[in-house]
């Protein structure tokens, strides 16, 4: 497979999420292709493999803490010289039904992977707007489309994040500014393992087969490496978008299937990939 290509004048990038799973691909591809990557976890440390690196620079940041991070990002963005590209990677999953979910930790979800990831993409836009030129890339979900079962605050977060990804493309048309709606299927990665808010199901044996359904699904899923092609490619084709990316299945035949089909059947299916009742 031809391995994709970035313009010339992508030299930094800034990346959170990158102590792990898809985010650590994005940055490995970005150095590999001579790009200076500020990468963030919630604990810098974490950040291992990539921190010896040259020209990687690791960042503390929590999506928990707006203002803190919103500053991180800013001092960040400066000493770059103003960032090229930013993939807006870092989330988490909760899971748990919505009823008995701790509505504290449902509203970080949201607060966390939607607001505080909103306010760095502002500060990013500002400054692509004065440069003319930046990419922008928001790492949503095929969730958007197919919501995953008990988690309902990582499906509002992605959906808005999708739609802020929408709006931002009609607004910055023909303005040099690239706008990517960056759609994941099951990627085997660390992210089950990192999920909060899971209860002990106590009997629920509906949520313990839909948890069984969800991790089968990322383990038998493809590995980030493929994530990182397809928006290295996105990334260099220089447009506008959304990317789905992820197995033939996901990522190509049930968005297919999803816009032919009424609602009400994709919902009886959706219930049976979850293994639901
Ligand atoms: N894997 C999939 O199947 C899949 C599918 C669709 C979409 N996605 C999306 O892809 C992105 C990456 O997920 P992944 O699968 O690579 O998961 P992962 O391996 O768990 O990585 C998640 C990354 O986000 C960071 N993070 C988590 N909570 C954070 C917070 N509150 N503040 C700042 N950083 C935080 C983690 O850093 P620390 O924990 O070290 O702080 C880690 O670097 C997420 O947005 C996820 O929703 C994943």
């Amino acid at each position: 497979m031809s391995q994709p290509t970035l313009p010339a004048q992508v030299r930094t990038a800034f990346v959170s999420g990158a102590s792990g799973g898809l985010g650590q691909a994005f940055a490995t591809v970005l150095l590999g292709r001579g790009v200076s990557v500020w990468g963030t976890a919630r604990d810098a440390t974490r950040l291992g493999t990539l921190a010896g690196r040259p020209g990687f620079h690791p960042l503390s940041l929590d999506l928990a803490s707006t203002d803190a991070a919103a500053a991180t990002f800013a001092r960040a963005d400066a000493e770059a010289g103003g960032f090229d590209v930013v993939i807006q990677n870092a989330g988490y999953g909760l899971f748990a039904r919505f009823a008995d979910l701790d509505e504290t930790l449902w509203e970080e979800q949201i607060r966390s992977m939607l607001f505080t990831t909103a306010r760095l993409s502002r500060l990013a836009l500002r400054g692509f707007r004065s440069r003319g030129r930046g990419c922008l890339v928001h790492v949503s979900s095929l969730a958007v489309e197919f919501p995953l079962p008990f988690q309902s605050g990582y499906n509002v977060a992605k959906a808005g994040l999708s739609a802020l990804s929408e709006s931002l493309m009609v607004e910055t048309r023909g303005r040099g500014i690239v706008v990517i709606d960056f759609r994941p299927g099951d990627y085997n990665t660390g992210f089950n393992l990192a999920m909060r808010g899971r209860l002990e199901p106590r009997g629920d044996e509906e949520l313990t087969r839909a948890w069984k359904r969800i991790d089968d699904l990322l383990a038998a899923a493809p590995t980030p490496d493929r994530a990182a092609r397809d928006l290295l490619r996105a990334i260099g084709r220089g447009r506008s978008g959304v990317v789905r990316s992820g197995s033939f299945f996901q990522a190509r035949l049930a968005p297919m299937l999803a816009a032919i089909a009424p609602a009400s059947w994709l919902r009886a299916s959706l219930a049976r990939y979850f293994d639901l009742r």
